[in-house]
């Protein structure tokens, strides 16, 4: 998304403090800039006590579900004798998502270093980096960088002369966005095609190559080395209240704001305050209409629900929704809710992978349901159709990417009836002509 933006008196840069710093993408500077002193720290620790400390941190995942990061290593065995793996997930294809993407492009060295403290933590001697197709940049500034990391002897045989051996090895993807399900990357790192697989087994007995692994968001890796460095009970203190939601969080923010980017805030923060006062509020003459704030995943929140909202993973679902991967779509009074939500769901039918029955055929009938009605030709009974197929498609699947379209479906007609009503009566004109 550009160049970044100047912080902004209300966010809290920690991982983002040195966005737009080209020097900061070197070694040297990365050094300069007090990198790799978490590593050499947590080298010199038992790797149990890495994983208390995170634990301690309160961190939860940011790839968009919040599992508690130092609980998920802790699953990893212990003295297995088996190879380990740590696979960070630099997928990041969710809609309206763009932040792991700028820390790649402007810190690499920041994730290559949480990288290696997890690997260390969790007893793996590899960890692959698995990074989108489309990511020509950060894929190109992630490969100078693990290059160099190798020639100063940050990565290698002997990591920062410990005698572990940390290795890590950058895996492009080929644009698929179900690669960035964990179970399907780890197939996809194997050269099989990219489809869920069925847990049980889950990862830490049997992920990749068979063996026990991990898996972690890019923004929850590029965290680890802040909390070595000052501590997981600092790290929880960066919190505005919630004791189970800490830390700083990125907020992509995109759609109709006066100011769209990354805003990396303090959990807890009001949702109000980082649109109005950070973002600018909305275009000039329009007045905030919805907002679906955790990539496309997740229910739609309305103007009134977004008031009181508070950015946490606890106080976005009070208000009805889920703060996911907190890549935020603001839509003005000027959005047409079907047309969007449509377009949503022509997204997920066409990144379905066919395995399940339930995804297959229902991301493409509710995409079809919905051009009908946009083409001013639905029938009384689609709405409950549409209901009724959400419902098949909501946990009866491999993976969940079919409750991630059917869950802007259905908040939408419960939140936004009257225009799927419009269409249906034919009050609005058709916005799109029958294929
Ligand atoms: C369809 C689908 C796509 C996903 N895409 C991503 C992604 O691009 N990046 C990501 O970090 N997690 C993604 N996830 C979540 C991962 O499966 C996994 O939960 C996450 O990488 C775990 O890391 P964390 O614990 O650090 O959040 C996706 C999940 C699903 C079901």
């Amino acid at each position: 998304m550009g160049f970044p933006h100047p912080s902004h008196p209300k966010e809290t840069p920690v991982l983002s403090k040195h966005f737009g710093e080209a020097a900061a993408r070197t070694y040297d500077g990365w050094v300069a800039r007090g990198g790799y002193t978490a590593l050499t720290k947590a080298l010199a620790m038992a790797p149990e006590a890495v994983i208390e400390e995170v634990k301690a941190s309160g961190l939860r995942g940011r790839g968009g579900a919040g599992f508690p990061t130092g609980l998920k290593w802790s699953f990893m065995p212990k003295g297995d004798g088996k190879p380990h793996y740590l696979v960070c997930n630099a997928d990041e294809s969710e809609p309206g998502t763009f932040k792991d993407r700028e820390i790649m492009r402007w810190t690499p060295h920041q994730l290559i270093e949480g990288c290696a403290i997890a690997a260390y933590a969790i007893g793996a001697e590899r960890c692959y980096v698995y990074i989108r197709g489309e990511f020509t940049e950060p894929l190109r500034v992630m490969q100078a960088a693990v290059a160099e990391a190798y020639a100063k002897g940050v990565l290698g045989a002997n990591a920062l002369g410990s005698g572990t051996r940390i290795d890590v090895v950058i895996h492009r993807g080929a644009g698929a966005y179900i690669c960035g399900e964990e179970t399907a990357m780890m197939n996809s790192i194997e050269g099989r095609r990219g489809n869920p697989r069925i847990k049980p087994p889950f990862p830490a007995q049997a992920g990749l190559f068979a063996m026990p692994t991990t898996i972690n968001n890019v923004e929850t890796l590029a965290s680890v080395p802040h909390i070595i460095n000052r501590g997981g009970e600092w790290y929880k203190q960066l919190s505005l209240g919630n004791p189970k939601s800490t830390g700083t969080k990125l907020i992509s923010v995109c759609g109709h704001v006066q100011r769209p980017g990354n805003y990396e805030v303090t959990m807890g923060t009001s949702m109000k305050e980082l649109l109005y006062d950070m973002c600018g509020g909305m275009l000039p003459g329009r007045t905030l209409k919805a907002v679906i704030p955790g990539g496309s995943s997740v229910p739609i929140m309305t103007a009134t629900e977004v008031e009181a909202c508070l950015l946490d993973y606890e106080g976005v679902v009070a208000c009805g929704s889920m703060l996911g991967s907190a890549g935020m779509i603001v839509m003005d009074d000027s959005t047409d809710m079907v047309y969007q939500i449509w377009r949503l769901a022509r997204f997920y039918a066409h990144e379905s992978c066919a395995q399940c029955t339930q995804c297959r055929e229902g991301t493409a009938w509710t995409t079809k349901i919905l051009e009908r009605i946009l083409a001013g030709q639905g029938k009384p009974a689609d709405l409950q159709l549409l209901l009724d197929l959400s419902d098949n498609m909501t946990g009866k699947t491999i993976c969940v990417l079919s409750d991630s379209c059917a869950a802007p479906i259905v908040s939408g007609i419960q939140k936004f009836r009257s225009e799927f009503d419009a269409y249906l009566s034919g009050a609005r004109q058709p916005a799109l002509a029958m294929a």
